[in-house]
């Protein structure tokens, strides 16, 4: 007896250990993985693809797919069958010769019915066939054996961005596949425990892809990004270094993209919750559990068009939007907008100069926002000046931009959407008003120019008397210390004396030498500030420069 259930025992031993030395990251040609088998990504195991129940209360309706093989509780990073849940016992997962993957309501060999395909098809399989293989970056790719992938998890997300992933507008494809080209779309989840797609989807604007946009319900704007500047989004100023890890490139054909690269080692994933935000989470290293280091929209403002068009949203205490109607625009339903209804927005008033066949239209700086939707890149133009007179002379044109860098020259119509100004950081929008809205805005710089000028001048004049006065003070002490020298050189010949006037220059020297501190304390102010310009604009390739920046000086204020 004792025998026999120490022999199980062995046997059961035996057997766990066989399947953790099965443990592969790899499905070949023609076999399947069926539940509760696994594979485990290679070499260090951080992912394993299988098939789970996120719904506790709903054990039998299990999805394939790619978690966290360490955290706890189980971190699913992407779904294959969203939309249909297995229902029977033991789904698999198979590969056929073609390169297909395939996900069945149970075993292949009873014409089980197809829950999802990756639908590649390929008109011959390579000799050595296809697998497919779990990666630790997290990607599930069909490759053939010399390595060519001609299908990638990475190309079709679930609600998950991980590190190494391409955001571009249509997803990959390097294989035939059935059907239209497909939109690349982070989609959330319907619930935190449904998989199947939500509300809420992130992707890149197809009239524009140098912004992401959280869409809901297909086409309802959430959350803009902001235009990429060549280093950051421009309504994302504020992002921790950790969290900033994408970059811009072009391809052929998938045309513009972002790649996200963890600048952390930790592991750290964008997820588009069923709430419709973007969250970034990071694994604490000390307790191996996520932490929530990053979210957007996180305050009104950060909503899309909170405040309508040609208005300016600020934030105000708890995250509450605050609306202002843009210099030169009122509101366009005064009843609607004051009592709180922002949707309609704010018009011109008064209309532009060229719309009244006059000229004078100039331009306003607004500085820290996040520039508004629909802008326009305008080609040829080089230069600040160029950019200001194309603007100036179309009248449809509201507003432009000019960088430097890699942006160039935007131009934005008569709608300004979605303008968030921030506390600091952004960039400044340079607004066409009609020249009497300048002229106030030049009277106001004028009468502060005049008054300060005033105040200079009576500041001098103080100055200039005070030294006089200084000067006739000193001009007296000096004439009454050579006075009485020249009386006691004769009576004393002392040491003392040769004290008096070594002493002299020593003091001028230890005044001379607190002003050579002062000075040097000042220039190394402005060295250290210049060294952080310097050393901003190479964290700009992380894109926080102007926050660096900011942060530094007000510091050293
Ligand atoms: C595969 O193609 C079928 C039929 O065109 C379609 O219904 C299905 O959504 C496609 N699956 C994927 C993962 O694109
Ligand atoms: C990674 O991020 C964490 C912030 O939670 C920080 O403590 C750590 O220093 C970072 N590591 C590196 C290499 O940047
Ligand atoms: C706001 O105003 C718009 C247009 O006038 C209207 O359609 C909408 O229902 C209003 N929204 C609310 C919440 O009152
Ligand atoms: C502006 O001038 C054009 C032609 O010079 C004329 O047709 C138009 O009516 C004028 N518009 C206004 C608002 O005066
Ligand atoms: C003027 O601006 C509009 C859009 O606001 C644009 O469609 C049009 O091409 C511009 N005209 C010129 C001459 O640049």
């Amino acid at each position: 007896m004792a025998a026999s259930r120490l022999l199980f025992s062995l046997c059961t031993a035996l057997a766990v250990a066989a399947a953790a030395a099965a443990a592969t990251d790899t499905l070949k040609q023609g076999d399947s993985l069926t539940a509760p088998a696994t594979l485990v990504s290679s070499p260090s195991g951080v992912f394993e693809l299988g098939f789970h129940a996120p719904d506790p209360a709903r054990p039998a309706r299990l999805y394939l797919c790619v978690w966290y093989r360490d955290t706890q509780p189980r971190t699913v990073a992407w779904v294959a069958n969203r939309v249909n849940a297995a229902a029977a016992a033991a789904p698999s997962l198979t590969l056929t010769a073609g390169g297909e993957l395939r996900v069945l309501d149970g075993a292949a060999k009873d014409g089980a019915r197809m829950l999802w395909s990756s639908n590649t098809t390929t008109r011959a399989a390579p000799r050595g066939g296809y697998e497919a293989v779990i990666q630790d970056s997290g990607s599930l790719q069909v490759r053939d054996v010399d390595g060519t992938v001609i299908w990638d998890s990475f190309w079709h997300p679930s609600d998950t961005m991980l590190s190494g992933m391409r955001i571009s507008v249509n997803a990959e494809v390097r294989a035939q596949v059935r059907g239209p080209p497909e939109r690349m779309l982070f989609t959330s989840w319907a619930s935190d425990t449904d998989p199947s797609p939500g509300r809420f989807a992130l992707g890149l604007d197809p009239a524009n892809p140098s912004q992401a946009f959280i869409w809901r319900d297909g086409n309802v704007p959430f959350w803009r990004s902001g235009q990429w500047t060549g280093l950051n989004f421009v309504g994302i100023p504020y992002r921790p270094l950790y969290v900033y890890g994408y970059k811009q490139g072009n391809d052929p054909i998938l045309g513009m993209y972002f790649t996200y690269t963890a600048t952390n080692t930790s592991l750290q994933r964008f997820v588009v919750a069923p709430d419709g935000r973007d969250v970034c989470y990071m694994v604490k290293k000390s307790t191996q559990e996520w932490e929530t280091v990053w979210v957007q929209p996180s305050n009104e403002c950060e909503r899309y068009g909170a405040c309508g068009s040609n208005a300016i949203c600020t934030v105000v205490q708890d995250g509450k939007a605050k609306c202002t109607c843009m210099k030169g625009f009122k509101p366009k339903l005064a009843d609607e907008w004051n009592a709180g209804n922002r949707s309609q927005g704010c018009v011109r008033n008064p209309p532009l100069d060229c719309q009244v066949n006059k000229t004078g239209d100039g331009f306003l700086s607004i500085p820290n926002v996040k520039w508004p939707d629909f802008s326009y890149w305008v080609s040829g133009v080089t230069d600040e000046y160029g950019c200001m007179n194309t603007c100036q002379q179309n009248c449809s044109c509201g507003a432009y931009v000019y960088m430097t860098q890699l942006t160039g020259c935007l131009h934005w119509g008569n709608e300004l959407m979605d303008v968030h100004q921030f506390q600091a950081g952004g960039y400044a929008l340079n607004l066409k008003l009609p020249a009497s809205e300048l002229g106030s805005h030049i009277a106001v710089w004028k009468i502060a120019a005049i008054a300060s000028a005033v105040v200079l001048f009576v500041l001098l004049a103080c100055l200039f008397l005070w030294w006089k006065r200084g000067r006739n003070i000193k001009d007296a002490v000096h004439r009454s210390w050579r006075r009485s020298r020249r009386s006691s050189t004769r009576s004393q010949q002392s040491a003392g004396m040769l004290d008096i006037s070594h002493s002299i220059p020593f003091d001028d020297e230890t005044e001379d030498g607190k002003n050579h501190e002062l000075k040097v304390l000042s220039l190394d102010r402005i060295k250290a500030a210049t060294g952080s310009f310097s050393e901003s604009n190479k964290l700009g390739e992380g894109g926080f420069g102007p926050v660096y920046m900011e942060h530094y000086l007000v510091e050293k204020k």
